[in-house]
């Protein structure tokens, strides 16, 4: 199910022009999530490497009544609102519980890609008939316009699977401040980050053995092929990922087996690549306690609760604005 549409189309090869005319050359990792990239998504989060979605999980799993307490705090009904949502399948696990306690409430997932949002959708409607459900497909930062003059009811925005950790730190502070210039001194904001731990575990993460999250990373040039008619060999790159403990950062990089030239159709131009020249593709951002207070203090908010797991590998940290 092939559906972007144009606006969006011309955006990506906008995106795609300034990324590999840039130095160094990157491409956003925004774009992974076409049919095939979503698919992969879900099984890089069922793989044994792949610790974040197992914690996040485990904090909802056994947290479900603190969670609902916290974003219910004495209001009578609320609005609760998901950037990125991806899948959805630990969400359902809040959804489930919110059902069975007789919350009234909204659920707005929101996702860049219209394919993991219509795949949430069926789900959801099928998994939870009574649940009021109002998906929308676009860019976070254009959905939070569309909340300023939202409803007065109690809005709980969540931002989950780490998804802030793709964001440079000065990304995610100016996020965080518009996210604040949106809400109420009643909402509340709800972030999962992942912290920083032995740098083995946390590198494993981004480069399992199986190859699915090179596959993950290697969708991207497949999806440029297809959507942008261009011509990357696949077989000419190869997925490294590095965790640089300086920074609390992993990153990952396709990198150009060989000297080589690559042409896209749609933009009417080819793209030189030298040996060895690196394609930065992601970072991943790893959290101190220390760096998160910064961060809510920075943008405009105060930590209201926090829910971590056993190991200390991960936090939901409930946001309140100041
Ligand atoms: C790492 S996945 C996480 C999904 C889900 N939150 C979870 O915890 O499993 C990131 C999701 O964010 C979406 N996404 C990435 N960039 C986006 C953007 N700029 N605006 C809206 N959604 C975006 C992707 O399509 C993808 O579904």
């Amino acid at each position: 199910m092939e559906v972007s549409t144009s606006i969006e189309r011309t955006q990506f090869a906008e995106d795609v022009l300034r990324g590999l005319t840039s130095t160094p050359k990157q491409l956003s990792s925004r774009y992974f999530y076409d049919d095939e990239g979503s698919r992969l998504f879900i099984e890089i989060m069922g793989l044994p490497e792949y610790y974040l979605t197992r914690a996040e999980m485990k904090i909802f799993t056994e947290q479900t009544e603190a969670i609902y307490a916290a974003f219910v705090n004495g209001s009578d009904s609320l609005d609760l609102i998901e950037l990125g949502a991806g899948d959805g399948t630990k969400t359902a696990v809040l959804i489930e519980h919110f059902l069975k306690r007789r919350l009234d409430f909204t659920y707005s997932p929101t996702d860049i890609s219209q394919e993991a949002n219509d795949a949430l959708q069926a789900r959801f409607r099928d998994k939870f008939p009574d649940l009021r459900i109002k998906p929308h497909t676009g860019d976070y930062f254009k959905v939070l316009e569309s909340l300023r003059n939202g409803s007065d009811r109690r809005k709980v925005l969540m931002f989950l699977g780490s998804n802030i950790g793709n964001f440079s730190q000065e990304k995610a502070l100016e996020f965080f401040r518009s996210i604040r210039s949106v809400l109420n001194a009643n909402d509340r904001l709800f972030i999962g980050f992942d912290m920083q731990k032995d740098p083995r575990v946390i590198v494993r993460a981004y480069d399992d053995p199986l190859g699915v999250t090179a596959a993950f990373n290697l969708n991207l040039l497949r999806r440029i092929n297809r959507e942008l008619d261009a011509d990357f060999d696949l077989t000419k790159f190869s997925h490294y990922a590095q965790y640089r403990p300086l920074e609390c950062a992993a990153r990952s990089f396709l990198i150009s087996r060989e000297k080589q030239s690559v042409t896209i159709k749609a933009l009417d131009r080819s793209f030189d690549l030298e040996q060895w020249e690196a394609i930065f593709m992601e970072i991943s951002q790893k959290y101190t306690h220390a760096m998160i207070e910064e961060l809510a203090s920075e943008s405009g908010f105060a930590i209201e609760t926090e829910f971590y797991d056993e190991e200390n590998f991960y936090i939901d940290s409930l946001w309140r604005p100041i």
